[in-house]
Parts: C-alpha cells; sequence; structure tokens
C-alpha cells in the first residue's frame, strides 16, 4: 500500500502541479475569429507549380557573416542587396562577388528594408522604430508611436513612388523576443500605418490586425499589400480611387505563415513563409493549447514544429504561381528574385540563401500528388 501511494505521488505530483499551474497562469489566449479562417482540415490554396526540395541547389551567400538577414532590399544600379540582422547590422551585399561590408549598426533589430526615392535606406527596426538611414549612414528615427501608442515590434515596410513610406508594427504588447506569444495569445496588437516625409506626421491607417508583417506598395500604386501572419492571409489597403480607405483579400488560405511581401518587376509579388500549415492549423484552433503552449514557453522550452518554409509566388491578382519549400527549411522570411536567381532571408540561418530557379524550377503537380502536398 504505501508503495502504491509512493508511487501515485510521484506520478501525481506533477500532474496537480501542472494543473495548478494551468489554472493559475495568467496568460489567457483567445479564439481566432473561426468565420475568417481556413479549417485546420481544410486543404491549403492551391499552387499550379512547386519545387518541394528547394535547399537542394542552393547556395549560401555570406555564410556566417549575416547573422539572420530578414528582409532584403536590392539596389538595381549598385548591384548590391542591403539586409539587417540580428546583431544590429545593415549589411551590403555585393553581388557579383558575394562580397559582405557591415555598412551601420542601428542598435536595435533590423527587420523590413527598402530604398529609398533620395538615395536613403528605410528600415523598420523592431526595437527602435521606423528609422532613416542616409546614403552617409546617419541614422534618424522618424517615428516609434501613433495615436499614443508606442511600436513595439515595427516590422515591414514599402515606399510609394510619391516618397510616402508604409510600414506596419506587428505588435503593440509584445517585443520581437516575446513574438510567439502574441501569435498565441490570438488578439490583433498589429497596425498598418504610413508616414509622411513631408509632415512627419504618422497615421494608422488599419487598426486590430493579426501581427501585421510584410509590406508592399502594388505595382499601379493603388493599394498597399500587408500580410498577417497567423491568419495566413495578405490583404489590400486601397491609398487610391473609389475604393480608397477600404480593406480587401489580396491573397488568402497560404500554404504557411507570412513574412515580408516584395515585388519582383516581372509580374509576380513574392511572399515568404515561415512555416507550412502544420501544425499552426491545429494549436491556432484551440485556445487551451496556445495556453499550455505559452505556459511551456516561458518556464522551459517548446519544440521546433516549424518546417516546410519558403517563398510562394502569386500575380498582380494574388493568384498564386509557384511554390518553393523544403522540409529542411524554416523562419524563411523574404524572397527577391534578380534574373533567374531567388534570394531567401532568414530569421535563423546566417546567410541569405539562393537559387537558380531556371534551373531548379517549380514544376507542375500531378493530381495524385497533391493529396502528399496537402499532408
Ligand atoms: C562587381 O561590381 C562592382 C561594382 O559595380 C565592380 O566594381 C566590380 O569590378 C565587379 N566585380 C566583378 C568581378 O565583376
Ligand atoms: C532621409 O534622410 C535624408 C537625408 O537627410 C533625406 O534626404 C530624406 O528625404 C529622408 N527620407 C525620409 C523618408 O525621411
Ligand atoms: C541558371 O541555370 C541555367 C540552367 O542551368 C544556366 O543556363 C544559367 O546560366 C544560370 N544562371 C545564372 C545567373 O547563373
Amino acid at each position: 500500500m504505501p508503495n502504491t501511494l509512493w508511487l501515485s505521488a510521484v506520478f501525481l505530483l506533477p500532474v496537480i502541479a501542472a494543473i495548478f499551474l494551468y489554472q493559475l497562469d495568467t496568460f489567457e489566449p483567445a479564439p481566432y475569429p473561426n468565420h475568417e479562417m481556413p479549417t485546420p482540415n481544410q486543404p491549403p490554396l492551391f499552387v499550379p507549380r512547386r519545387n518541394s526540395h528547394m535547399l537542394q541547389g542552393s547556395e549560401r551567400i555570406g555564410e556566417g557573416q549575416l547573422p539572420a538577414p530578414e528582409d532584403l532590399a536590392f539596389n538595381l544600379e549598385t548591384g548590391v542587396i542591403y539586409t539587417g540582422s540580428e546583431d544590429g547590422w545593415i549589411s551590403r551585399v555585393q553581388l557579383n562577388e558575394s562580397v559582405v561590408e557591415k555598412w551601420v549598426n542601428t542598435g536595435g533589430r533590423p527587420l523590413g528594408i527598402v530604398h529609398g526615392i533620395h538615395g536613403e535606406v528605410i528600415v523598420a527596426d523592431a526595437d527602435k522604430g521606423l528609422l532613416n538611414i542616409s546614403k552617409e549612414g546617419i541614422i534618424k528615427l522618424l517615428t516609434d508611436e501613433a495615436e499614443g501608442l508606442k511600436f513595439k515590434l515595427t516590422d515591414g515596410v514599402d515606399i510609394g513612388h510619391d516618397g510616402l513610406v508604409y510600414f506596419t508594427d506587428a505588435s503593440h504588447k509584445y517585443n520581437l523576443k516575446e513574438h510567439i506569444l502574441d501569435l498565441l495569445e490570438g488578439r490583433p496588437y498589429g497596425r498598418l500605418m504610413s508616414y509622411d516625409p513631408s509632415t512627419q506626421k504618422t497615421r494608422v491607417l488599419v487598426r486590430d490586425l493579426y501581427f501585421a508583417n510584410g509590406v508592399a506598395v502594388s505595382v499601379d500604386q493603388t493599394y498597399v499589400i500587408f500580410c498577417e501572419t497567423p491568419m495566413r492571409r495578405c490583404k489590400k489597403y486601397y491609398i487610391q480611387g473609389a475604393r480608397k480607405g477600404f480593406v480587401d483579400t489580396f491573397v488568402e488560405n497560404l500554404p504557411g505563415l507570412p513574412d515580408n511581401i516584395r515585388y519582383d518587376g516581372e509580374g509576380q509579388y513574392w511572399i515568404a513563409l515561415a512555416t507550412g500549415i502544420y501544425p499552426w492549423n491545429l494549436i491556432q484552433k484551440y485556445a487551451f493549447i496556445r495556453k499550455v503552449n505559452g505556459i511551456l514557453l516561458r518556464y522551459i522550452a517548446t519544440p521546433r514544429l516549424e518546417r516546410n518554409g519558403g517563398v510562394i509566388a502569386v500575380d498582380l491578382d494574388g493568384k498564386p504561381t509557384a511554390h518553393y519549400y523544403d522540409p529542411n527549411l524554416f523562419l524563411s522570411s523574404s524572397g527577391i528574385k534578380i534574373g533567374e536567381h531567388l534570394y531567401c532571408g532568414s530569421v535563423v540561418l546566417p546567410y541569405i540563401i539562393r537559387l537558380n530557379v531556371s534551373q531548379y524550377p517549380a514544376t507542375e503537380i500531378a493530381s495524385l500528388r497533391m493529396l502528399i502536398y496537402i499532408i
């Protein structure tokens, strides 16, 4: 008898402790809006062509010198890619020789990056806010709050032909280190905003967004596309014409969680997918699983479940054309296409991935193999 008692205590105590922890923990995730989302077993958007092993044949650019190069901005005139790393450095990568030069350090965590219309570089720095870095390398803060609410995770940025800057704050509650908690909590703390350099005014365009991430001004300059990571969608906010001020869907039910979106100048937007849909589709559905996850994350650690990260290409209307991904790739954060090469940024890898898409193209999927693709 005492033996069984002892045994049950050994097994039960941790369970009881866990239940207490669960009950007492103040982290209370909210249900995601079901009516706006695909159901957990709904197949993702059909993409006609794919390369499911994009790491095969890919090269590593700047290996060891670019810790987690999140977003990539190409300068056509100089042949240089600008990218921000987790050590705060903005680096310049000379493409013809793959030479990496550390340019300036923001002292924060540069994420979204875009070339301005006066030779400057505009950076969405997760810690600092929206920054302007002049040609000479002088860093100036443009804005770090709107409507009395400070940014906590300035994330994506793009610029219109008129010089207006569009950017996102993914969350005004959680910073970059805590960003998983934002996804687990399931409340919309993100905002899409604009910054007007002529008036130095910051305007909130869309509020209550779920982890507002990548931003791209449309080719015809009539709307701004912005991605909502946990919702697996990108929306458009009209900045011109009869629908000015309205929000519409650009693409939804993506086969992964979107990060940055970039236009290639040839009819395609490239949307980085941090991870495939599984297991996020299940975790998202159940608030209690997200609560357990949140507790584990803060007290122990959670296993890495991300896989099948990559990039999806969509046309001007948001229709998918090609999907590049790999089972061993996760937390890819940007994709830009330069000539025959696709370049991918990442928030974990210490290099940029380069793939020759003429040599390793996405090919048509036979309908039978669709099943495997969905899984
Ligand atoms: C690479 O480009 C730079 C700048 O355009 C140029 O100075 C350099 O000679 C080029 N190197 C090669 C190997 O083409
Ligand atoms: C950034 O700073 C440069 C140099 O002061 C200036 O020419 C440029 O207009 C600024 N850009 C923005 C968007 O504020
Ligand atoms: C990409 O691959 C194709 C086919 O192998 C090759 O002809 C082409 O030169 C490569 N492009 C570049 C930029 O290396």
